[in-house]
């Protein structure tokens, strides 16, 4: 299927069939988060993937009862750093710089400017950093899904700090930025599926600028 095609495809499904997605589908969406880009490559956040029932059970009412996070098999949680430290910054560049047989010196000043940066941030900006990246993540996470024909419901609706202690995020200097439930479309009982794809006018979206 063409990338237009599985994008017109793909909906915020509303209700699952219960047919799991196969863990081999489910590794290649993880996969492609995985290789996404984030800014300076620091890639701040996690995936967190659950398909243990019991534990999608308790996660169901802190989304306000949403049926995809129990009839879908997968919830991808995307969970990224509560602030940026010396110690992160440093762990991503030694691995870097290990993994291509380059010195410390070599990104030194180019470190040096990162923490300049964002360790001077307020924590709330930091942590608004961190999930933007996790967002990058998950958009190309919700597109390589549709191009594998496996449904998906991205999710905002649930009370992140409740999911943060379910999880025991915190402990890890983690905080949930968003969901992803990956499942298999319902047949029936699903009031968005079949409605037309509705976005801003184009002229409104798009500037082209010539
Ligand atoms: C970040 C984000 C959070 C969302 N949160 C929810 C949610 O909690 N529950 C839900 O049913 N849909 C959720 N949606 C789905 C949007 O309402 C939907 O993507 C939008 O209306 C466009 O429709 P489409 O995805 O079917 O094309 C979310 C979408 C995004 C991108």
């Amino acid at each position: 299927m063409d990338i237009l095609n599985a994008l017109n495809w793909r909906y915020a499904t509303k209700k699952m069939s219960g047919e799991p997605v196969s863990q081999e589908l489910v590794d290649q969406i993880i996969e492609a988060a995985y290789l996404a880009p984030t800014s300076s490559g620091l890639q701040p956040f996690q995936i967190i993937s659950i398909s243990n029932k019991e534990l999608r059970e308790k996660i169901q009412p802190i989304a306000y009862g949403q049926s995809q996070i129990v009839d879908g098999s997968h919830v991808l949680v995307f969970a990224s750093w509560d602030k940026y430290t010396a110690e992160r910054i440093d762990f991503i560049y030694d691995h870097m710089n290990a993994e291509r047989g380059l010195p410390s010196e070599a990104t030194a000043d180019y470190v040096q400017s990162l923490k300049d940066t964002y360790l001077n941030l307020p924590e709330e900006a930091q942590a608004a950093h961190t999930a933007k990246q996790a967002y990058i993540a998950f958009g190309v996470a919700l597109t390589t899904a549709a191009v594998l024909k496996v449904d998906a419901t991205p999710m905002e609706g649930f009370v992140n700090a409740d999911l943060d202690k379910l999880l025991g995020l915190e402990e890890k200097g983690l905080k949930s930025a968003v969901i992803l439930t990956l499942g298999h479309r319902a047949t029936e009982g699903d009031w968005l599926q079949g409605m037309k794809k509705v976005r801003h006018p184009k002229e409104i979206f798009l500037t082209e600028i010539k």
